[in-house]
């Protein structure tokens, strides 16, 4: 793996790179992106799981971080590709993804996405509820193609993590629920529908997730809802998607666990408890995102002012929630390193704040530093997942951009927007102007 956040003398070391002179070069704040490290990811996906289990496919979720180069980069691994929304679907399209590894995902779809994704021929469409498998029936049948389709289920499992990234609890908004009765009679309405392949199911748990018991327990709820479905309709299930959020470590200390610290036991409970219920195994899907992207990537940004107040040291830095709106949203914790910097003693302890009009727009609270001045660089570590893909433009910040790095090469995969940028789709009405 490349090395990432590895230190020389007074140097940040990231993907092959210093710190100061990718900032140098594109300027702050910026996302670094290690090719190394995404691919390195990728191939452990691919030897722990598909190499390792018959019929398994590691799907990137794209809503972790995704570009046309992103794609470039999945699609040469081997892996699949998870996308939600007709804007991720087309940024797939226009990286020339291989259409049966995509699968379209994500709750209120439109008629207009799930058009473009059965005309696409994406590989499986993932039902989140029963008028949405109406709806996917519908555009097949309009366009004369038979779709392969999982149904989401909400297995009704807490996972243990924050409650905005849960997803498997009973009551959640995703996925037919598995105790009202539904999901066996949409089985029976669809299973031998003309226009509809329906293959299996799908669940996700949540995010985060650093135990693999409620993974493991998911399955197991799962088999037997396909023994079931097996005993009263004959229905066959043939594959099934185990979702993702395999929990990675924010403390630089920390190692995050292993990708078959989850899919082994996952994977061994499911051929065990096919076995027992006397049904055959089904090919089987994860769809790691974080786990593939977060460690990747950091965010560079330039210290603007230091003030102390209150018994509080601030470092307000040129970016904030805009391109990283986790430590707002939920609390999420980050390490940073400071970049030129890196052998003085960190002696002080300093909050970084975000530059938008909110007080809770803090980046990271009393991290222990160098002293800081303004000009200062602050690596925050481990911002790969959800912040470029989560980034907005409150206050009218422009986006950073994103930039792809291994040793001998830097290049732009996502260009800075611009102040026109931020006018770019405003209209002034005649009566204004
Ligand atoms: C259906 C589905 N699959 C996979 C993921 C990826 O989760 P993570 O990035 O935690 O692995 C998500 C995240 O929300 C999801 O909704």
């Amino acid at each position: 793996m490349a090395e990432l956040g590895a230190e020389n003398g007074s140097k940040f070391i990231f993907g092959g790179w210093d710190g100061a002179e990718l900032a140098a070069k594109f300027g702050t704040p910026l996302y670094v992106y290690s090719e190394e490290a995404i691919r390195s990811r990728c191939r452990e996906a691919r030897e722990t799981f598909m190499e390792r289990w018959d019929d398994s496919l590691a799907v990137y979720a794209g809503k972790a971080f995704l570009t046309t180069a992103m794609c470039k980069i999945v699609a040469s691994e081997g892996l699949g590709l998870d996308v939600v929304s007709g804007g991720e679907l087309h940024t797939a399209m226009e990286a020339g993804f291989p259409m049966e590894r995509v699968f379209f995902h994500g709750n209120g779809k439109t008629d207009e996405e799930l058009r473009l994704a059965v005309e696409a021929g994406v590989g499986r469409i993932v039902a989140d509820g029963p008028s949405e498998l109406a709806r996917i029936e519908a555009a097949s049948r309009l366009s004369g193609k038979r779709t392969a389709v999982l149904m989401r289920v909400t297995p009704g499992v807490d996972a243990d993590t924050h409650k905005y990234i849960q997803t498997g609890h009973t009551g959640s908004k995703f996925g037919f629920p598995l105790s009202e009765g539904v999901l066996a009679d949409e089985v029976g309405r669809y299973r031998d529908a003309e226009f509809l392949d329906l293959k299996g199911f799908h669940f996700h748990i949540g995010s985060q997730i650093f135990e693999n018991k409620s993974h493991v327990m998911s399955v197991k709820i799962l088999v037997k809802t396909m023994a079931e479905l097996a005993r009263s309709q004959g229905f066959q299930t043939r594959e099934l998607n185990m979702g993702g959020g395999f929990g990675v470590e924010f403390d630089p200390r920390k190692k995050s666990p292993s990708l078959a610290s989850f899919t082994d036991p996952m994977m061994e409970t499911l051929t065990a408890v096919c076995r027992e219920e006397g049904i055959p195994v089904p090919g089987t899907f994860i769809e790691p995102g974080r786990w593939i992207v977060s460690e990747a990537g950091a965010t560079l940004y330039t210290v603007q002012e230091v003030k102390k107040t209150g018994g509080i040291t601030y470092a307000a830095v040129d970016g904030g929630m805009t391109d990283n709106p986790r430590p707002a949203l939920y609390g999420a914790k980050y390490h940073a390193h400071f970049p030129g910097k890196m052998d003085i003693p960190r002696s002080e302890t300093v909050t970084i704040a975000g530059k938008c009009c909110e007080s809770g727009d803090i980046i990271i609270e009393n991290l222990k530093s160098p002293p800081l001045e303004r000009g200062d660089l602050v690596a925050v570590l481990n911002t790969g997942a959800y912040t470029f893909s989560m980034a907005s433009n409150y206050n009218r910040l422009p986006r950073p951009a994103a930039v792809l790095v291994s040793p001998g090469r830097a290049d732009v995969i996502a260009e800075r927007q611009t102040w026109d940028d931020m006018v770019r789709w405003d209209r002034v009405p005649g009566h204004l102007r």
